[in-house]
């Protein structure tokens, strides 16, 4: 396995290609725009130069993984020699049925389909084509480049040689695989998104601020960020999704997500990448402060 051809440049898929590329597989990073690309490349180039002045990597090795990705705006094109694709677009069942289709019908017929999504059925995605046998979840977590654990999401048909192949790859870019079922949220996310969502309820409830909710759960649970700016940084619509599927999934009220956090994405505050959401991220500066924090 050589080529990976990631589709979506936006948090998730720039990081996934970053580190796909550090460990020298020849990456084609697809997106819908030549902007989004461009916004892309620029993130992982600005990460690989604090990894160099951290000395982390050397000037070399930077040059060397910028080198070996290549953007596309076509599908079709970047997808043509994958030996894996893994899907980072925006989370959104109908789209994400739509782009495994058009890989179904592009891609050589032993490609692998991962997805990263962060809640929607593997099963459900993987209907969407002819080979539900060779699609997979690889969960990455964000920042991709530095954190260790991707969740490997078994769906009903994906097969035993497919989970091997993914789990050796996974370990091979330095990476801590842990397999799980095809449940609403997988484990991660149906743990970590309801707390979310219940100190979102907190603030809603007045029951204290945003900085002191943070805080509590930073000095109290030892939490390396507190509940609130980690959604920030998620994203709150890809929190906002997560709860939905979950609510749907379970049909249980207790997945319901907090009107606050529904007014906010309505509102357009969805964290980091839009410059505000619990906290204020205007100043690019203070937005390049919080990534700072992981890479
Ligand atoms: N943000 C996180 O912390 C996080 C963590 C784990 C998993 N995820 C999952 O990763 C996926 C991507 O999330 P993100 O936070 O990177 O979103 P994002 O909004 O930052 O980026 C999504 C990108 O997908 C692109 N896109 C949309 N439709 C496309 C198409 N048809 N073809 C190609 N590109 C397309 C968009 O232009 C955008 O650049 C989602 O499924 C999300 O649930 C997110």
């Amino acid at each position: 396995m050589k080529n990976i051809a990631i589709i979506g440049a936006g948090t998730m898929g720039n990081g996934i290609a970053h580190t796909f590329a550090q460990f020298n597989y020849k990456v084609s990073l697809i997106d819908i725009s030549d902007a989004s690309l461009e916004k892309g490349m620029n993130t992982i180039a600005r990460n690989l130069d604090r990894m160099v002045s951290k000395e982390k990597i050397s000037e070399t090795d930077k040059t060397q993984t910028l080198q070996n990705i290549t953007t596309f705006t076509s599908i079709k094109e970047g997808v043509k020699n994958a030996n894996l694709v893994v899907e980072a677009a925006t989370e959104n069942a109908v789209l994400k049925a739509k782009i495994f289709k058009e890989l179904d019908d592009v891609c050589n017929e032993n490609t692998i389909l991962a997805t990263n999504t962060s809640s929607i059925s593997i099963t459900q995605i993987a209907a969407a084509t002819n080979r539900a046998d060779k699609v997979i979840g690889m969960h990455f977590m964000n920042p991709v480049p530095i954190m260790k654990l991707v969740e490997i999401i078994r769906g009903y048909n994906t097969s035993n040689e497919v989970m091997e192949t993914i789990v050796a790859l996974s370990k091979k870019i330095g990476k801590i695989p842990v397999e799980v079922n095809d449940y609403p949220g997988f484990v991660a996310n149906r743990i970590l998104m309801p707390m979310i969502n219940e100190s979102i309820e907190t603030l809603y409830n007045n029951v204290a601020g945003v900085e002191e909710i943070d805080t509590v759960m930073k000095l109290g649970m030892a939490h390396p960020m507190g509940p609130l700016q980690l959604a920030d940084f998620i994203g709150l619509d890809v929190c906002l999704s997560i709860m939905n599927v979950l609510y749907d999934g379970f049909k249980n009220p207790k997945y319901a997500p907090c009107p606050l956090l529904v007014n906010m994405v309505m509102a357009g505050k969805l964290g980091v990448k839009s410059g505000e959401g619990f906290y204020d991220y205007s100043e690019s500066r203070k937005a390049e402060k919080v990534a700072k924090m992981f890479i």
